[in-house]
């Protein structure tokens, strides 16, 4: 595995890829978990045995709002890189100087109208637009044959999906379940910095998405009785929001008669966490 700084290292290295040799590429913000282990194998698996696995870390400043964790956001280099190599990993592109990405500033701006109105975008506005583009230049860097990008930010993979459509930009977007941990709690980097009570007061979630699940089930299909008294059901969580919209659209549904997303973002201990499930009728 070789550990690439700058934008130079990375596009002469993607010079000398032959051709056919396909190029799988996770772009992550490190401190990596089996959520982004779990992408990392699929991407070793897409790019084959003769292909490359590239593998960035950049803690991206401009998907963070102002009074947003960017500088509690967690870091460990070294024990990504060693467990990247475990993953197969060919490259690591880790700039350690943002200037790396945003060499002229940021003038240039990626944004994807719509789909970043309700849910997170609602809460985090220019979150999408930043993640937009950071990912556009990224993977104008890797030009990628397949990149992949967890369900567990399931607005980001929908906004990630249209903006490579629209952009016409290279290879495809792939996207992979939740990975969670034994009790439930979708992995994120963000647990980390949840104390004792918070992490067990988290559970609420995944039991919350359970009971909707369980409601779907039995046949529930209004918004109303599928969320149910969600506060009630999150607390001591605080509920940013919990919704239920179109699966594509990402718009408020009231009814269940196409694929919906019920999506959770809540406070535990002042740690933003998010999960979703998808309802197929
Ligand atoms: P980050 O939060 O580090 O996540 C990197 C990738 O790992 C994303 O595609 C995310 O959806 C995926 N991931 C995180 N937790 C997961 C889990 N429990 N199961 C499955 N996949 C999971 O998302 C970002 O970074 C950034 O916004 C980025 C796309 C890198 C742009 O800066």
């Amino acid at each position: 595995m070789i550990v690439l700084r700058t934008r130079e290292e990375l596009l002469a290295w993607r010079a000398g890829v032959p051709a056919g040799a396909r190029v799988a590429f996770v772009p992550t913000m490190g401190y990596l978990h089996d959520g982004h282990l779990s992408l990392l194998r699929a991407g070793r698996a897409l790019a084959g045995p003769s292909g490359a696995l590239v593998l960035s870390i950049f803690v991206n400043p401009t998907q963070f709002g102002p009074t947003e964790d960017l500088d509690r956001y967690p870091r460990d280099e070294a024990g990504d890189l060693a467990k990247a190599a475990g993953c197969g990993v060919d490259v690591a592109f880790c700039p350690t100087d943002p200037r790396t990405m945003y060499p002229h500033g940021t003038r240039t701006w990626v944004e994807v109208e719509g789909l970043d109105r309700h849910l997170c975008g609602a809460a985090r506005p220019g979150h999408f637009r930043g993640v937009c583009t950071v990912v556009a230049k990224l993977w104008g860097l890797v030009r990628p044959d397949f990149g992949l990008f967890g369900e567990k930010d399931y607005q980001q993979l929908a906004i990630l999906r249209r903006m490579h459509a629209d952009l016409n930009l290279v290879g495809e977007v792939v996207g992979q379940p939740i990975v969670r941990e034994a009790d439930g709690l979708a992995m994120s980097s963000r647990n980390t910095n949840l104390g004792p009570q918070a992490r067990q007061d988290a559970l609420a979630i995944s039991r919350w998405l359970a009971a909707v699940r369980g409601r779907f089930a039995a046949g529930s299909r209004s918004a109303a009785e599928l969320l149910g008294d969600f506060a009630g059901a999150l607390a001591p969580g605080r509920v940013d929001y919990a919704s239920l919209v179109d699966a594509e659209e990402l718009q408020p549904v009231d009814v269940v008669t196409r694929p919906a997303l019920v999506a959770v973002a809540a406070f535990f201990g002042g740690v933003r966490l998010i999960d979703n499930t998808v309802l197929r009728p």
